[in-house]
């Protein structure tokens, strides 16, 4: 089963001359991120603030186990993360993917946007970024991530989301070798009504601006391979 999370934090503009009303919507029902985002700008701080924080309590919950540590491992067992954060005042994107050993991946993104000119970083690098910014190395295995990757290996590396390799992928763990043009199996695929992120958080606004704003910063986890 895919589990997939969407918050939507909303601070809605009137009229120029109207006080603007904040509106924090989230499309799951994850209380905890929406009281937290609502704290933040209740307590005088930024869209930006509200969006990061919101997502970083549900990195913190592991909200429906796809967000955060422990989530779905990779196919060596592994979880990374991935995160995105937009500044609509600024069309700022910060975004890491694959990140290694840090937790607070939202905030590493918020980094990458602010400490950095770069747009993404990835993997080991993203990591060491993280790291000498002051982010906390930490294991990001728990004994239920290390229990869905043992399943995952029992039950012949299933599901498996290789095609078009050999062995069958449907049956066999790897390696894998790429099936010759000639010879693929033209396995069906139909979308996914799940594939989308698994947490996004947008603010159109700022309850202290008077102008329009826009931020989207999506946050993107944690389904590599299994779950
Ligand atoms: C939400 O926060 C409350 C209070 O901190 C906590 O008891 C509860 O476990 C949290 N919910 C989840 C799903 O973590
Ligand atoms: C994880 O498993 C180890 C042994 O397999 C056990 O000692 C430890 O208490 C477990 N941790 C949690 C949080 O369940
Ligand atoms: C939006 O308003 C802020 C002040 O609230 C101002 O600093 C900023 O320049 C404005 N942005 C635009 C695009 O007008």
């Amino acid at each position: 089963m895919w589990i997939w999370l969407l918050i939507l934090t909303l601070s809605l503009h009137l009229a120029p001359e109207h006080a603007s009303v904040p509106l924090v919507i989230n499309t799951w029902p994850f209380k905890n991120a929406t009281a937290a985002a609502w704290s933040a700008l209740q307590s005088g701080g930024s869209v930006l603030d509200a969006v990061e924080k919101g997502c970083a309590r549900c990195e913190v919950e592991q909200c429906d186990g796809t967000v955060g540590y422990g989530g779905s491992p990779d196919e060596a067992g592994e979880t990374t993360l991935d995160a995105l954060i937009m500044n609509g005042d600024t069309m700022e994107v910060g975004a890491v993917a694959n990140l290694r050993r840090i937790k607070n991946a939202i905030g590493v993104a918020r980094a990458v946007m602010e400490l950095t000119e770069h747009t993404m970083l990835v993997g080991e690098s993203a990591s060491l970024f993280a790291e000498r910014m002051g982010f906390t190395a930490e294991d990001l295995t728990t004994n239920k991530s290390i229990n869905i990757f043992s399943q995952w290996l029992k039950g012949n590396c299933q599901p498996n989301y290789r095609k078009n390799v050999y062995p069958d992928p449907s049956k066999y763990c790897g390696p894998y070798k790429p099936v010759p043009v000639q010879h693929q199996n033209k396995r069906a695929t139909s979308a996914n009504e799940h594939a989308h992120d698994t947490i996004g958080r947008c603010l159109s606004g700022n309850k202290n601006d008077n102008n329009r704003t826009l931020l989207l910063p999506i946050q993107l986890s944690y389904f590599k391979h299994l779950k």
